[in-house]
């Protein structure tokens, strides 16, 4: 039977750490009801103790939703636990994320510790976040660069302090998918209490490597991906959502299910842009306004006589506009044709032969040739056959 893939969505959070992106109180709550309706399993609203606005704002979002996980962040620091479960308070379904760094350089730089020390750390802060909730998540913040050992030794020391979760975070977006996968297999195959907990991949992008890496784990046995819509995050951002999301629906072989509405997923990357006030770039996998689009000759042929042959997803399924046939100097005659045909124009061969020596001077000197172009050329040449 299928496997099901929580999806942690953390847009309001390490999105919003974006610079540009903070949101405010009403944005915040408005993004995550639609999350909500979205299909997210968790949505981690924000990190309580960084100001009374996002308190608030967390506040407001537990006591809203109703069926998704409300989740806040929090350091292994016990007044952030104690906030984050205030804020959380009102939810029907609460989660305290805390977590505290374990690789060496963030043992020696960040906290001058030691690694018993930051054990002992890790075991007291989930203690204290179950004090407040039976659903805790626990981060071993830049797993991506710890040692497999120590990282099974404070794993497997969480769960028996009661963490439920447990994410393994690269944080600095460094390891390659092999190896986040089998860091993932050998926390499965050496932590003994494993089974009390999913674990979770958070994976961000300065590699450019975040999907793959999700998957990766996946597959190697986690069962919680957190990511973001548009991939927004801290630098070049954490694992896109509608990527992971499309991936697992398209390779069904991999036995994996989300609970995720597809065909809300442009809708939602959309609303995630405007409120955000933060452009998608124009080739983003599945939300990119060029996701769909079709611009050279080859391609042009071919997905017309056949939308399968340069489509791997219908633009309906994923809540995205119809695909579209751009004109440029590579398009070719079959998509010129195509164009005076929906404008209403129903040429023959010899037509679009000569029309399309026309398109070319044209399309040389634009970056894109529009329907009105196509219109001046009908006209220019309708009045040569008039004239002839
Ligand atoms: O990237 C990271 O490690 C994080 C943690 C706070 C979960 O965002
Ligand atoms: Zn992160």
């Amino acid at each position: 039977m299928d496997q099901k893939i929580f999806i942690f969505d953390t847009t309001l959070r390490d999105g919003e750490q974006v610079p540009g992106c903070k949101l405010n109180k009403k944005e915040k709550i408005e993004l995550a009801l639609e999350l909500e309706a979205l299909g997210v399993d968790i949505l981690e609203a924000g990190f309580p103790i960084s100001s009374p606005g996002d308190f608030d704002a967390v506040h407001e979002i537990a006591t809203l939703l109703k069926k998704t996980v409300v989740c806040g962040l929090s350091r292994a620091v016990q007044k952030d636990i104690e906030v984050a479960a205030a804020a959380l308070k009102p939810a029907a379904r609460k989660r305290i994320h805390t977590g505290i760094g374990t690789s060496d350089f963030h043992i020696k730089a960040k906290f001058n510790s030691t690694r018993e020390e930051i054990l002992q750390r890790a075991i007291q802060a989930v203690k204290w976040a179950r004090n407040f909730t039976d659903d805790v998540e626990f981060y071993a913040e830049d797993a991506g660069r710890t040692d497999n050992e120590y990282l099974a030794r404070v794993v497997e020391a969480v769960i028996a302090a009661g963490a439920t979760t447990v994410n393994i975070p690269d944080t600095t977006g460094y390891c390659l998918p092999y190896q986040y996968g089998e860091k993932i297999a050998y926390l499965i195959n050496n932590v003994p209490n494993v089974d009390k907990a999913v674990l979770s991949c958070h994976c961000h992008n300065d590699l450019g490597l975040a999907t793959a890496n999700s998957i990766a784990g996946i597959i190697a046995g986690a069962r919680q991906i957190e990511c973001t819509i548009n991939g927004l995050g801290e630098r070049a951002g954490n694992t896109s959502l509608e990527e992971v999301v499309m991936i697992i629906k398209q390779h069904g072989h991999l036995g994996f299910f989300t609970g995720i509405n597809a065909k809300e997923l442009n809708p939602m990357s959309r609303k995630v842009s405007d409120t955000m006030r933060m452009p998608v770039q124009p080739n983003k996998a599945i939300v990119g306004a060029n996701a769909f689009s079709h611009s050279s000759g080859i391609h042009q042929d071919g997905f017309l006589k056949d939308t399968t042959t340069y489509e791997i997803i219908a633009p309906e399924e994923v809540g995205a506009d119809s695909s579209k046939i751009v004109l440029t100097a590579r398009s070719g005659r079959s998509a010129l044709a195509y164009r005076f045909k929906n404008l209403g124009h129903d040429f023959n061969r010899n037509d679009i032969d000569f029309l399309y020596e026309e398109f070319l001077k044209v399309a040389d000197t634009q970056k894109e040739v529009y329907d009105e172009d196509l219109e001046k050329m009908v006209k220019a040449y309708q009045g040569k056959a008039i004239a002839v």
